[in-house]
């Protein structure tokens, strides 16, 4: 369907066209004097010019054609020549009956559908999850759910760092604390043990301390990376422990992504590319893209508009080595030979952004890509602590995910069980629920690449514009429902009624921007505006909740209507969390 301010300007260029105007002055506006009016219109003063006539003219005119019109109850023209717009409440109520019956409350199916891979997540295996990696899954999975709501073809991809010199440090690490594994014994011909030597909280001591020891011990260091080229260059025993190095990392990762409802469509990571890499090597030498400077293989990818230097994109070392780049580029190449998408999404760091520039320009350049292939580089930043310095521990070292989340729900859970008579259990429950709206509503709710302050209690409160209040509202609507039930009542076959007050008039306002605010979500890849919306929409409900007599309602028909605008707020919200990425319990 339509969107609303297309429907209303549709409407008022009309009006302009019976009165002799261009209709393409009637564009129709969300009031900014809300005190005033709802809607506005200011092609009067826009066609002043045109019509050499007064826009206070141009506007009676106007609203002369629209006495008694069916969308508009009230329409002033006011000085210098405004048109203040009432929307009238049947014109409303038929836009809602719309919005309710048609699929995905009217949000219209794109033009083309595209084929989108996101890159998000970007853990790296052995390595802890760190809150860095917070954000990349948090709103990489939303952006994925949104773009998907709105018609796409999307698929997630973890990207796993899973090859670079943290895996030879690992390996190196584990050699010392187990120098007899068979893994390391070059004779040795037989199949490798099924069981991985270590468990996940041995593999996350060893990385930290193999890394600690390599910045001081050079010699461990060339081990390390003795260690990378040969698990690279495919020694058997290596790759053999680099499998259950992966293995046991990424059933850890799983559950903690799982916790916070991340779900990948691919687990791929830069170790799947990695025989793609010499043919790609060839490829970029054999068409005159890559040429040797300083021993490196490089591309250059300056260009004369360049404000900042841009350095090349260094695709081999000069030891013959890959990196980043190199597996980033050959990672290309193969989604685009298994997926040709249309546009490929990368969630990471902001601080990555000059090295996704130097890839990009690279991959174009190179033709790996098409002319068409879309390449986005969404940058977030970073989350900091109250002191606005990049979050810590209380004891100042890098917080892990999975801490991060136990302590949220550990507040969750106390300001639950207070006040409220619920079990143990089914407190815990509900606090892990809405421990995961506490952060993931905390982050999505700013922009994504603005830095953004980490504040556990203002996250966890059930008032203001926080997760836990968005919830609230669904469970209030929810046990209203579940009253009326328990009372007899039938929610289906409801029938809605013009709006009987203005907080009811206020949120069907509210409801009809569903369309109007997914789609502008999906195209700028930005979940904060949804959160936005149903911020507005809850604060909408709340104040309509309050002023309206609901089950006490003695008008029958009255009644449904307003249950009817509850069922409709309610699934307008479910819709919107479900593409945040969190759910509603039935209480809390
Ligand atoms: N593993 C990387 C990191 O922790 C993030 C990966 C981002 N994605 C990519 N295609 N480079 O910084």
């Amino acid at each position: 369907m339509k969107k609303i301010l297309e429907l209303l300007s549709e409407e008022m260029g009309k009006a302009f066209e019976t009165a002799g105007y261009d209709a393409a002055l009637g564009r129709v506006t969300i009031s900014n004097r809300p005190d005033l009016c709802e809607y506005q219109c200011n092609g009067a003063m826009a066609g002043a010019k045109q019509y050499k006539k007064a826009p206070i003219a141009i506007a009676s005119d106007v609203a002369e054609q629209l006495k008694g019109s069916r969308a508009f109850s009230e329409v002033q023209a006011v000085a210098p020549g405004f048109l203040n717009l009432k929307i009238s409440e049947k014109y409303l109520l038929e836009i809602i009956e719309t919005m309710a019956s048609e699929p995905k409350f009217g949000l219209e199916q794109p033009e083309k559908k595209k084929k989108i891979i996101i890159d998000y997540g970007g853990a790296n295996v052995a390595k802890p999850l760190h809150v860095g990696h917070i954000r990349s899954a948090v709103i990489g999975e939303s952006i994925k759910r949104i773009c998907r709501y709105a018609g796409h073809e999307v698929i997630g991809d973890v990207h796993l760092g899973d090859w670079g010199l943290q895996m030879g440090l690992v390996i190196t690490g584990v050699q010392d604390r187990q120098p007899d594994l068979v893994y390391f014994d070059e004779k040795y011909q037989g199949e490798y043990p099924k069981e991985a030597p270590f468990t996940i909280s041995e593999l996350e001591e060893i990385y930290p301390a193999a890394s600690a020891k390599s910045k001081e011990d050079p010699e461990y260091k060339a081990r390390a990376m003795e260690a990378t080229f040969k698990l690279q260059s495919g020694v058997r025993g290596y790759r053999a422990l680099w499998k259950h190095i992966l293995n046991v990392s990424v059933e850890d990762l799983r559950k903690n992504y799982g916790s916070l409802n991340v779900e990948f469509d691919l687990w791929k990571g830069e170790s799947d590319v990695h025989d793609l890499i010499p043919e790609m090597v060839t490829y970029m030498k054999d068409n005159g893209y890559a040429h040797i400077s300083e021993g490196a293989l490089v591309v250059d990818v300056k260009e004369e508009t360049d404000t900042k230097e841009i350095p090349p994109c260094m695709i081999l070392k000069s030891d013959g080595a890959s990196l980043y780049n190199t597996t980033d580029l050959a990672t290309i190449m193969e989604r685009m030979r298994l997926y040709h998408p249309d546009q490929i999404i990368y969630v990471v760091d902001k601080r990555q952004d000059l090295y996704f520039e130097q890839v990009f320009r690279c991959a174009r350049k190179t033709k790996l890509v098409e002319p068409e292939t879309e390449l986005k580089f969404l940058g977030f930043g970073t989350m900091n602590g109250s002191d606005g310095k990049p979050f810590k521990t209380r004891d100042g070292g890098v917080m892990r995910l999975e801490n991060l989340i136990r302590e949220t729900k550990d507040e969750m859970y106390k300001k639950i069980r207070e006040g409220r008579q619920m079990s143990e259990e089914e407190a815990r429950q509900v606090a892990e629920q809405v421990a995961v709206s506490a952060l993931k509503y905390g982050d999505l709710s700013n922009q994504a690449s603005k830095d953004y302050i980490f504040d556990i209690d203002r996250f966890t409160s059930f008032e203001g514009d926080t997760g836990p209040y968005i919830l609230y509202t669904i469970v209030r609507i929810k046990s209203i429902l579940s009253k009326f039930k328990e009372q007899g009542g039938s929610l289906e076959g409801l029938k809605l009624l013009p709006a009987g007050n203005e907080s009811e008039k206020a949120l069907e306002m509210e409801l009809v921007q569903f369309n109007t605010m997914m789609q502008a979500a999906a195209e700028e890849t930005a979940p904060h505006k949804v959160c936005a919306y149903i911020y507005d929409l809850a604060n909408a409900f709340n104040r309509f909740y309050h002023e309206t007599k609901i089950l006490g309602e003695e008008d029958v028909t009255r009644k449904e209507s307003l249950l009817a605008l509850l069922v409709l707020t309610r699934d307008v919200l479910k819709t919107c969390i479900d593409v945040l990425g969190f759910n509603a319990p039935d209480k809390m």
